[in-house]
């Protein structure tokens, strides 16, 4: 049985999400007014390898909330991932009496805190930080809004080129192997097709629907792409179409990793400030190795084991909503 949590590490890791550093200021000042000490594990799970910890007091998250990126720095470490890699770690984390930790990112960060709790009874408490929304047990993750309001922000843009000139335009979108960005972004923007991994892609639709289009001179169209789409990225998509359809004027934007960055949302901050206040309240009240999440506005406390194995599901009626809508 872990001792009384008393010292706490936060790290963030993976790919970085808008709002990580509202998450890590709500749990250094939440532990911080329980009396803990609390220390930063820089660049994730690479610092606590390689001994980069340092103290953190109130101050030291002073005048983050509103910025993107994370003050940690994150990465994605190899070393993590084998047990003579995890041992020095947990040497570092003992040298400094560290027994609780804080880890900010998404499934693959999660696993990692996993196998490091069983092999050394440090409790850990995940928080979904990631753009992608691919993680079971909360409704939103931290940084997703972010990243779809950028989305929203520039298909806006690319809709006023392409009305400008008549053209399609096939905007790829992140995610990964989910497709939330794309599917929230192409309803909020009415893209006139969302492909996404979650559903099967009918190439042989979308041009017969295209074609239908253009025959009622509906020359405009937007179409969003997850670039974790099973048919392949906005360039594939393109490519057949313009094989199929010859005379359409067509254009592809990838908006990558501009997706990433950029200052929080009020909604990105506000979850993150309260997952991060609940990370820390878990530590200190022995609900340990969960992933703080937010479900129907109240917190929801998933084992960390369930929230890797599950992804959260597409709801078949969002694309029904995207057929019926886009005339
Ligand atoms: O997981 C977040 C994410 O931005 C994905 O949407 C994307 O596929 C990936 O990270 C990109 O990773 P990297 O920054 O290593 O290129």
């Amino acid at each position: 049985m872990a001792d009384k949590v008393t010292k706490i590490g936060v790290l963030t890791s993976g790919g970085d999400s808008p709002g990580m550093n509202a998450a890590v200021r709500a749990v250094v000042r939440t532990g911080l007014y329980h009396n803990c000490e609390m220390f930063g594990i820089l660049r994730g799970y690479s610092g606590m390898y390689e001994d980069e910890i340092i103290p953190m007091d109130g101050r030291s998250v002073a005048n983050i909330i509103q910025r993107g990126g994370t003050i940690l720095k994150t990465s994605r470490c190899k070393e993590f991932m084998t047990a003579e890699g995890r041992a020095i770690a947990y040497q570092n984390l003992q040298k400094r009496g560290i027994n609780g930790l804080v880890v900010i990112g998404g499934d693959g960060s999660f696993k990692g805190a996993q196998i490091f709790s069983n092999e050394y009874d440090i409790p850990c408490i995940g928080l979904p930080g990631t753009i992608d929304k691919d993680i079971a047990g909360t409704d939103f993750t931290i940084g997703f809004d972010t990243a779809v309001n950028t989305a929203v922000e520039a298909i806006d843009k690319i809709r006023d080129t392409a009305d400008a000139h008549d053209r399609l335009f096939i905007v790829e979108v992140m995610g990964r192997d989910a497709g939330y960005i794309a599917l929230h972004s192409g309803i909020a923007t009415g893209a006139e097709n969302i492909l996404i991994p979650e559903s099967k892609t009918n190439i042989d639709d979308l041009v017969h629907t295209l074609t239908e289009k253009s025959k009622r001179k509906k020359l405009v169209n937007l179409i969003v792409v997850a670039e974790g789409d099973e048919y392949g990225g906005a360039e594939k998509v393109s490519q057949v179409i313009k094989e199929q359809m010859p005379t359409a004027d067509v254009r592809v934007c990838i908006l990558g990793h501009i997706q990433r960055g950029g200052a929080p949302t009020c909604l990105d901050r506000l979850i993150a400030s309260r997952m991060g206040y609940s990370a820390v309240e878990c530590l200190l009240n022995g609900t340990h190795n969960v992933m703080v999440g937010i479900v129907n506005n109240h917190m929801h406390y998933t084992p960390l084991d369930h929230a890797v194995k599950e992804k959260q599901t597409i709801d078949p009626e969002w694309l029904k909503i995207v057929k019926i809508l886009a005339r």
